[in-house]
């Protein structure tokens, strides 16, 4: 069995997973989202103290299975480097311990291997669509080692302009959730945003005009009654799913892909999951998502991902492991 840690932002969590079948044995995760809302945002350093306390206690329910460790892997990048510190030195504390070699384990990939969780008919290669809070990416994954980046953003993430609209609507931390809550309720109004990059052909995303358009939406506003907010927050998912949409097209139109994904937390939003189906559909490619619960952070990911790390032997030393907050693949 294989125990990892996932410490990168504001969510603690620890699992084990079977190496001879990939089952998640255990899984425990503490998100620290109540204890950041009221700032709007994560603080880092909170962030990180509540690490230090949370994964403590998930390790303690975990120790039954140390006997049957065989390797420990750890988030080690991207990420808030204060945070994932915390798992670093735990996983280090616990592969010299136990006597157990170290697994480094990079998060997006994890993200990516969120779709392998029960379900083992899942095969590379994969068209991916990697929707986080720091990060929005078009991937074609072909294996392990091979993750070609079709496009990234060029400033914000998708999941980041849910949480800056829903600070600006005042509407709590993380945004996504709540955003796709208020916009069920939104109707047609006199809120109009353009789509970002609308007439550019390039490959890539941004989103700070967009967030700016909603910013200078709420300064026009007299009073931001309730319904004001539901429409604003209609008008701002449309546009910012047309985006994702209007870029997948172009992909499309020269790569096929028989399985196209979608992962990462803002993977859960179901307005973006159903106009990337049609999208999928036209083009013959089947979608997939993670289970819900392994959309957002969580070790279970990481502890699949470290299954094909074990198999192909990527140990790190003890001396050799660092975390690299702004690493890509
Ligand atoms: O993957 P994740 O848990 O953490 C990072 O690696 O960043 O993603 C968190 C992000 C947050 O920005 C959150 O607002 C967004 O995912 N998110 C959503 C939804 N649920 C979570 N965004 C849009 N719609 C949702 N339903
Ligand atoms: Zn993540």
């Amino acid at each position: 069995m294989i125990l990892s840690i996932e410490s990168s932002c504001d969510d603690s969590s620890i699992a084990i997973t079977s190496i001879e079948d990939s089952t998640l044995l255990f899984h425990k995760k503490i998100s620290q989202e109540n204890d950041h809302s009221k700032y709007g945002g994560v603080v880092p350093e909170l962030a990180a103290r509540l690490h230090a306390i949370a994964l403590p206690n998930i390790l303690e329910e975990a120790k039954p299975y140390f006997k049957s460790l065989k390797a420990i892997a750890v988030t080690n990048e991207p990420g808030l480097s204060v945070t994932l510190v915390e798992g670093v030195c735990m996983a280090k504390a616990l592969s010299i311990s136990l006597e157990l070699p170290l697994l480094a384990i990079n998060h997006l990939k994890g993200h990516i291997y969120s779709l392998f969780i029960n379900n083992p008919e899942v095969k590379f290669p994969l068209g991916v669509l990697l929707v986080s809070g720091g990060h929005t990416q078009l991937l074609h994954v072909k294996n392990y080692d091979e993750i070609e980046v079709l496009a990234t953003t060029l400033d914000d993430s998708f999941g980041e302009s849910f949480d800056k609209v829903a600070k600006m609507l005042n509407l709590g931390y993380p945004g996504g959730p709540v955003v796709e809550e208020y916009a069920a309720y939104g109707r047609k109004s006199n809120f109009k945003f353009t789509v970002p990059l609308a007439n550019s052909s390039k490959l890539a995303f941004s989103y700070s005009g967009l967030k700016n358009q909603v910013r200078l939406a709420t300064l026009a506003e007299l009073e931001l009654n309730e319904q004001a907010k539901c429409d604003i927050c209609l008008e701002f998912q449309t546009t910012a799913t047309k985006h994702i949409v209007q870029k997948l097209k172009k992909v499309f139109a020269t790569t096929h892909f028989d399985t196209f994904a979608i992962v990462g937390g803002a993977s859960a939003n179901q307005h973006l999951r159903g106009e990337v189906d049609k999208l999928c559909k036209i083009n013959h490619a089947e979608l997939l998502v993670a289970d819900m619960e392994f959309c957002s952070d969580n070790a279970a990911m990481i502890g699949r991902c470290a299954i094909d790390a074990y198999r192909l032997k990527r140990f790190i030393s003890l001396d050799d492991i660092d975390v690299n907050p702004r690493a890509g693949y």
